[in-house]
Order: C-alpha cells, then structure tokens, then sequence
C-alpha cells in the first residue's frame, strides 16, 4: 500500500484524487485543507463544488481508501507520494502584478512538507505553475538536514470543470514531467504505475520537468486563442451578416483546424485561461520576448473586448439606455454544469449594466450563491431568484450568459407575455431557438449573426 496524499481540496484536487482512489483500492488516499468548511463539506452529503458524477465517485471511496482531513502536518508525515493541488492566483500585489502567478500558498507548501518530513518522498506539482517552478521546490524541499530525499514530478490537470469527472476516467493523455535522473526516473515510473491503473499506457506521456509546466499553460493559451479567434470573428460577421456558427463549421471541417473550441460567445471565463495565459505572457517579458508576450496578451485583450462589446449593444439596441430597465440575466455559472463563477463573463456584463444603472436580476441553476459572494462589493443592487420564469417577470430584455440546457426548455411564450415590450432577448451563447423566439415577438440579438429584430436603428449598426 502506497500512501497518497492531496494538499488542497478545491476543484482539482476534491475531483481527481477519488476517481485516481476508485481506481486504486490499494493505496490509501488523503485530500487536506486548511478551509475547514470545505473539509466538513467533503466530509457531508452537500459537498462543496457542484460536478456531474462526482457524488457517487465521493460515496464510493470515502471512509474506504479516501479521507478528507485539516491534519496537514500528521499526513504529511505518513505519505509517501504528495500532490499538491493548491490555489495558484494571479498575484495582485509588487513586482508583476496583473499576470505573475502568486505562488504564495505554493511556498508555503513546500515550507511544511519539508518540516514535516521524516522520510524521502515524491511531490507531485498537481497545481498549473510557471516554468521552472519545480526548480525552486526542489531547492526548498532538499535544503533539508535530514537526509531526506525529494523528486519533484509535473503532473499538470487537464480536467475542464463541468466534466471533470468524465476527464478524468477517459483522459486525452496525462502528462508526467520528471528529472532524467536515476531516482527522478524511477519517481515517474511510480506516477505512470498509478495512472496505468485505467489509463492506456500510450496515452500516459512521459517528458522533461520543464516541458510538462510549459505545456499546460501552452494547452490553456491554445484552446482559449480558439476562442478569442472566433469571438473575433464574430464581430466581423455582425457587420456583414454572415452567420459566425456557419462560419465556425465551415472552417471547422478542416481537419487542420478542427471543430472544438469554436463557438462564439459572449466570452471565455474560468480560473484558469485568462491566470494562464497572463502568466505566459509575464514569463515571455521575463525572459526578454516582449513581441511573443504581446502576442498572447492580445487573445485576453480580445475576450475583455467580446464582453464589453456584448454590453455595448444591449445597451445601444435598447434605446441607447437601460437606465431603470429590469433585466434578467441566465447564468452566472462561467460554463454549464458548474457552481464556479470564477472570472464568469456574466459577472462582467453584470457589473457594466449596473454602471449602466440598470435593474438586474440574475438566474442559475447551482451558481446563485457564489455569484452573490463575488459580487458582494455591490451590496443589494442585485436580485438573485432561482426561479427563471420570476427572473423574467416585468423584464425588458433576458440576456443568456452561461449555457445551461434547462433554458432551451423553457416556455418562451409564457416569459414574453410576462416582459415589458418591446422585449429583449440577448443571447450571449447562441443557445436558443432564434428565429422560434422571433416569431414569438421578441427582438432577437444573437453572437455574430443577423439581429432578428422588427425595430428600426436597432442598434447594432450604432455599436
Ligand atoms: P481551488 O481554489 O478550488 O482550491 C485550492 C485549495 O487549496 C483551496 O481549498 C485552498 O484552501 C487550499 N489550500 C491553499 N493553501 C493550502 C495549504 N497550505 N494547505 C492546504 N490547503 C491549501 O483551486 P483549483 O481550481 O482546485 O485549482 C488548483 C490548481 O489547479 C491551480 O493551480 C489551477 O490553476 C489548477 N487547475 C485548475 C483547474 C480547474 O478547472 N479549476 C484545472 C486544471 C488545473
Ligand atoms: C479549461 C481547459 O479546457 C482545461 O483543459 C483546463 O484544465 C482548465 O481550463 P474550464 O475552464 O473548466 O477548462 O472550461 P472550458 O470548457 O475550457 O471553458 C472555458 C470557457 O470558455 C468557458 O467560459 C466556456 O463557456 C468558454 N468557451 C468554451 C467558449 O466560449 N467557446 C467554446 O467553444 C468553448
């Protein structure tokens, strides 16, 4: 039995370790946390991230071969193998500012594996870091006076929350990074064990420390240019009407280009594309490439311009003000299937309509309480209902923000009979049925498509 430890039990770390656990009835696992709220979360039937599949995975494993606890230090000791899956923010504070990654928590880290050690172990950098941040871990770890040995391995996460769980059992590759050294070898010889559990061995790539870091913030700035690329795009095609979604596949079914990653939205959001892709961007200017930073800062530069732009013509499609106007907007969650409201572009469009000095309401299905802690900074200016239907009520416009499935089910009917007209609809994922929505009598502004709208000067031309 080998035992494995799991430092930090957020998104990553609460949803890999159980499936690595069911896997692995041999090993015993432990996820710790400082957060002793979300520790008795993980321990309870509510737990604390909404994921599809991840409450049966939990049920499986806990109190069998998986263990949630705040005893950090004591698990520390007993491991053999560590991940450490903990939070790595952009820092917002001294030198970089805005794009370095804020490896504070990941120091603090490294600190207490090495006081608590007393045999040699492999750590496992779970958590999306900067290049050669194993270098700094390994100096930290094997300053050690007791003769302690430390590998330090990269095994980046590539999940995508919302379907981590499916990630996670069927993987694309899993991506291990380790010293080609004697011991560092063996190290990842041990990973590769464990994933071999489930994961074809052909799928499971072995490389230099260095290039698995870089590739996982390579990986996110790739699949987020898609989608600056075809945001950009659907701009063009809102003054030409030509169809984005057309274009998109039309495109698409090149294999050279390929289908994924191309539909336009009102933008990407998420903790990790835009932390990412800043991050490269401050390594590039580190190491003397300010024309390779300034090419990636631009596909961030591109999704701030989408969600502003998305803003801008509501506002000009409606009268040039919504001053006043009930709006309500579905989805705060930043994808469907998730609670996680992190860098949500609906909080984005939230936050400028209320400069705007409009009347919103938000809907969700799971985010309604974390989009109302992100936005506590403005007190009760919001209305959160669960309920769309209520959200809707008395509305001028409905703005679709995340696209969650329930809202294709909806009775449209029934929500324009309850709005103020001229009614809205802005779809901000182009998820709806739009000319269905049209006939209904609603004025109909979708993402790099024709308005359907039976308004005069709508707008979109004054944007
Ligand atoms: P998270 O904020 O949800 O979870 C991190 C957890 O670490 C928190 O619960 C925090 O309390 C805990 N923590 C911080 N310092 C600690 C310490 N010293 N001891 C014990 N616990 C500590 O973050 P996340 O979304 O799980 O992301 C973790 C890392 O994985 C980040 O580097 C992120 O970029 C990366 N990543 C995230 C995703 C994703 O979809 N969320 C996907 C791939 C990679
Ligand atoms: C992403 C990466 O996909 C994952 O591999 C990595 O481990 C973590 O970051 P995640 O942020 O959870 O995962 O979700 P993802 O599915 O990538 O979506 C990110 C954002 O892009 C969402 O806001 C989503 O709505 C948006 N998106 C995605 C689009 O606007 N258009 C698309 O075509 C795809």
């Amino acid at each position: 039995m080998t035992n494995i430890l799991c430092i930090g039990a957020g998104y990553v770390g609460g949803s890999t370790m159980p499936v690595i656990a069911s896997h692995c009835p041999e090993h015993r696992f432990v996820i710790v946390d400082i957060n002793e709220a979300r520790i008795a979360a993980w321990q309870s039937d509510q737990l604390p991230i909404y994921e599809p599949g991840l409450d049966e995975i939990v049920s499986q494993t806990r109190g069998k071969n998986l263990f949630f606890s705040t005893e950090t230090d004591r698990h520390i000791a007993e491991a053999d193998i560590i991940f450490v899956s903990v939070n790595t923010p952009t820092k917002t504070f001294g030198h970089g500012a805005g794009r370095a990654a804020d490896l504070q928590f990941w120091e603090k880290t490294a600190r207490q594996i090495l006081e608590n050690s007393t045999s040699s172990k492999i750590v496992v950098e779970k958590s999306t870091l900067p290049v050669r941040t194993a270098e700094a871990m390994e100096r930290i770890l094997n300053s050690n006076t007791k003769g302690l040995h430390f590998d330090v391995l990269s095994n980046p996460e590539f999940l995508a929350e919302g379907t981590a769980i499916r990630d996670m059992q069927n993987p694309d590759r899993v991506l291990i990074g380790g010293r080609e050294t004697g011991s560092g070898r063996k190290a990842v010889e041990r990973l590769v064990e464990l994933y071999a559990h489930w994961v074809p061995r052909d799928r499971i790539i072995t490389t230099n420390l260095w290039s698995s870091e870089l590739s996982k913030l390579v990986a996110n700035a790739f699949l987020a240019q898609r989608i600056s690329s075809i945001n950009s795009i659907s701009a063009i095609c809102e003054k030409t009407e030509a169809d984005v979604s057309e274009v998109a596949n039309a495109i698409g079914r090149d294999e050279r280009i390929g289908r994924y990653f191309l539909r336009a939205s009102v933008g990407f959001g998420g903790s990790c594309f835009r932390k990412d892709i800043l991050n490269l961007v401050y390594l590039c200017e580190h190491y003397g490439l300010p024309e390779v930073a300034r090419y990636w800062e631009q596909v961030v530069l591109m999704n701030e311009y989408q969600e502003a732009r998305f803003a801008a013509n509501m506002v000009a499609s409606m009268f040039n003000t919504v001053a006043g106007k009930r709006i309500a907007l579905f989805g705060a969650a930043f994808k469907a299937h998730t609670s996680d409201t992190r860098e949500s572009p609906a909080l984005a469009v939230c936050r400028t309509l209320l400069e705007e000095k409009a009347d919103i309401v938000m809907t969700d299905p799971y985010a309604l309480d974390n989009a109302c802690q992100d936005l506590q900074d403005l007190g009760n200016q919001i209305t959160y209902e669960p309920d769309p239907y209520a959200a809707a009520r008395n509305a001028h416009a409905i703005a679709i923000l995340t696209e969650w499935p329930q809202y294709t089910q909806l009775d449209y009917e029934r929500i324009y009979q309850s709005m103020v007209k001229p009614a809205f609809v802005f779809d901000g994922r182009n998820l709806l049925d739009h000319k269905k929505l049209y006939e209904l009598g609603f004025n109909v502004y979708p993402i790099g498509k024709p308005a359907l709208t039976r308004l005069v000067n709508h707008g979109i031309e004054a944007a």
